[in-house]
């Protein structure tokens, strides 16, 4: 039976041009190019300008995946920013996106899911479009996360970094199988005990300050393999696809030993894992998007091919897309 499936039609990215290493790092805190490539894989990080904002991340990013896409500005209905870092407390850093894209009509709004929000904007822009409301969506993922780091702290300091990614949906009526291109399924989760785990110490209606991150590694760490690995096994059931069938998995850049340890234990070999942590870092939310982009400009990412997404981020919140490009 025929169904709407929202299709991707272009992705496209961006990185500010500064870029921050490891040895620059350890003139700023007590920390060395060794552990941080060991313990994370990450060599290097870009850095926004003085005065570049997400909303510059997310339009340039945007600008890309639209030319890409071949489409206007003006064909886009729906815009969703998944962010933690927006311009400002309100109004939504996506309303800026828009009006700096010439929008007036539809809807743009943020999404607040951490690392996963790219996950969790992917999944929402699916169901409005599948439910015949909009009809080509912009998912966004773009951070400044520099601007939420305490530079004094070497546990969280090194292991983020800014960027942004995006890409257009547009709802097809295709053939309601699992070799339609599109997406082909999503599952989001939360689990509110954990939000002491990872947070910013600050907030408009508590401290009335921005804040900085503030994370229990280690304890991430423990949890993410797991609830990542039961999210994809949750997502891949019911279409008949398995760990097999993917032609390329692309996770939520956090640490290469979280990225290696999930494709081991779903059963997913190494070399189909898109990996981007070493030059980007984390880029929370854009680090998905960046990663897509990444293997699309290389030249990995048919058109066809099965590509897996996953993300695990504070709340906690996680899930899993499984698309054909
Ligand atoms: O995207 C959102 C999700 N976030 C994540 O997935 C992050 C998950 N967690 C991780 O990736 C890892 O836990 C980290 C990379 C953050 C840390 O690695 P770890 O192997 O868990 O190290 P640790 O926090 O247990 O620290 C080990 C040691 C400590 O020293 P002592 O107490 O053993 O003397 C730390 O003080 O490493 C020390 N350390 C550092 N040393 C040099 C912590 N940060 C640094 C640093 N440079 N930057």
């Amino acid at each position: 039976m025929s169904m709407i499936r929202s299709v991707i039609r272009g992705c496209g990215g961006y990185l500010p041009e500064r870029i921050m290493t490891n040895d620059d790092l350890a003139e700023m805190v007590d920390t060395s190019d060794d552990w941080i490539i060991e313990r994370t894989g990450i060599r290097t990080r870009h850095i926004a300008a003085d005065g570049e904002l997400t909303s510059d991340i997310g339009v340039a990013s945007a600008r890309q995946a639209l030319e890409r896409s071949e489409m206007d500005a003006t064909d886009i209905d729906l815009i969703i920013l998944a962010t933690s870092t927006p311009d400002q407390t309100f109004p939504a850093t996506a309303v800026s996106i828009q009006a700096e894209l010439g929008i007036t009509h539809g809807a743009a709004f943020d999404m607040q899911a951490v690392c996963s929000g790219f996950v969790f904007a992917l999944a929402t822009a699916d169901n409005f479009l599948k439910s015949g409301q909009y009809q080509r969506a912009l998912v966004i993922g773009a951070e400044t996360f520099s601007r939420i780091l305490d530079w004094e702290d070497r546990g969280t300091c090194v292991l983020f970094g800014d960027g942004g990614g995006a890409v257009v949906l547009e709802a097809q009526k295709l053939n309601g199988v699992a070799t339609d291109r599109g997406i082909l399924a999503s599952q989001l989760r939360s689990d509110g005990r954990y939000r002491d785990k990872l947070f910013v110490d600050g907030g408009p209606s508590s401290t009335g300050t921005v804040g900085h991150l503030r994370m229990h590694g280690r304890e991430v760490f423990r949890h993410a393999v797991t609830n990542i690995s039961e999210v994809i096994v949750d997502t891949l059931k019911g279409t008949g696809y398995t760990a097999d069938d993917v032609d390329w998995f692309v996770p939520h850049q956090a640490n290469r030993r979280i990225l290696e340890g999930t494709a081991r234990r779903i059963g997913l070999s190494s070399e189909k894992i898109v990996m981007t942590v070493e030059n980007h870092a984390n880029t929370s939310a854009a680090s998905i998007p960046l990663a897509l982009n990444t293997a699309f400009e290389d030249g990995r990412l048919q058109d066809g091919h099965l590509v897996l997404m996953e993300a695990m981020g504070g709340g906690f919140t996680w899930g899993a897309v499984l698309a054909r490009w």
